[in-house]
């Protein structure tokens, strides 16, 4: 098939939350990575090796730092616009390895905060489909924002074989759900972005006003202005992304509008 020659226009970073050689949700990953050269318009998706890092223990963090490795993985996470998690389930949650990597990324400040992101795994009956209620709802502390639908799980073990003996998607129909979720991932992270048509528009004319302008502005208009709270600690707000190419203004929730400082991004 044709490869489409388009600049990327958002990074995906995907974790997998099994270690094994021939891991089945490995094979997912690289059929998503496969997919999204071949037939989704500007998304790059990066395979980040989880099982290099340590178990957590704070006492690895020096003065604020981390290992090297753990540094370097969450430099990955917060480069990315969204993550793609291939997660297995084990005993109905997520596993530990994929645990333990979110937990790395989540120390302060916190490398998931306001990244869309989308779940998918194959295992056994379920296809894994209650590890990825498991990895919502930690996603509800992180503030990640999963995509809704499609949902993406897959019985790896019921025939015809879904999967060849390498650990590869093997299954047509099951790379044209998975293709469902990379486009549902890509509109998600776009609209998060502010990059959407809808978003765009309603945005402009915005660019140098204050978050609280905004949020007043929304309020008056009964639309849902949770989407544009502030985040803790200067993190990325939606009012801070959408200014982000545009050195505008992040504001501290805890500190009031006089900590506002230039857009970092
Ligand atoms: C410790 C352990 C617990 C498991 N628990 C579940 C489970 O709760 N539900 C399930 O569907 N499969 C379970 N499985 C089976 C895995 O889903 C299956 O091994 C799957 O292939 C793992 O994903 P992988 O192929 O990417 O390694 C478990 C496997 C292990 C090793």
């Amino acid at each position: 098939m044709e490869t489409l020659a388009v600049k990327p226009a958002i990074k995906v970073a995907a974790l997998c939350g099994s270690l094994r050689k021939g891991s089945f949700n490995r094979g997912l990953l690289r059929s998503a990575i496969q997919l999204s050269k071949e037939s989704v318009n500007g998304m790059e998706i990066e395979y980040l090796d989880i099982s290099p890092l340590p178990m957590l223990n704070t006492d690895l963090e020096v003065n604020g730092t981390f290992p090297p490795v753990v540094e370097a993985f969450r430099q990955k996470i917060l480069q990315a616009d969204s993550v793609l998690f291939a997660s297995p389930e084990y005993n109905f949650s997520v596993t530990g390895p994929l645990k333990n990597a979110i937990d790395w990324a989540s120390r302060p400040p916190n490398c998931w905060a306001d990244k869309a992101a989308a779940i998918v795994s194959a295992g056994g009956s379920f296809g894994g489909g209650r590890a990825q209620y498991h990895l919502r709802q930690i996603g509800v502390y992180l503030d990640l924002h999963f995509i809704n639908k499609p949902e993406f799980y897959l019985n790896a073990f019921a025939p015809p074989a879904k999967f060849d003996s390498d650990g590869n998607l093997i299954d047509p129909p099951s790379k044209e759900r998975l293709k469902e979720v990379l486009l549902s991932l890509l509109a998600f992270t776009l609209r998060l972005k502010g990059r959407g048509p809808h978003l765009r528009r309603l945005f402009w004319g915005y660019r140098c006003k204050t978050p609280q302008a905004i949020n007043g502005h929304f309020s008056k208009r009964k639309l849902n202005c949770s989407t544009f709270s502030l985040r803790e600690n200067g993190g990325c707000s939606m009012a801070h992304r959408f200014c982000e190419d545009r050195n505008s203004l992040a504001v501290n929730r805890f500190t009031g509008p006089r900590s506002t400082r230039p857009c970092s991004k």
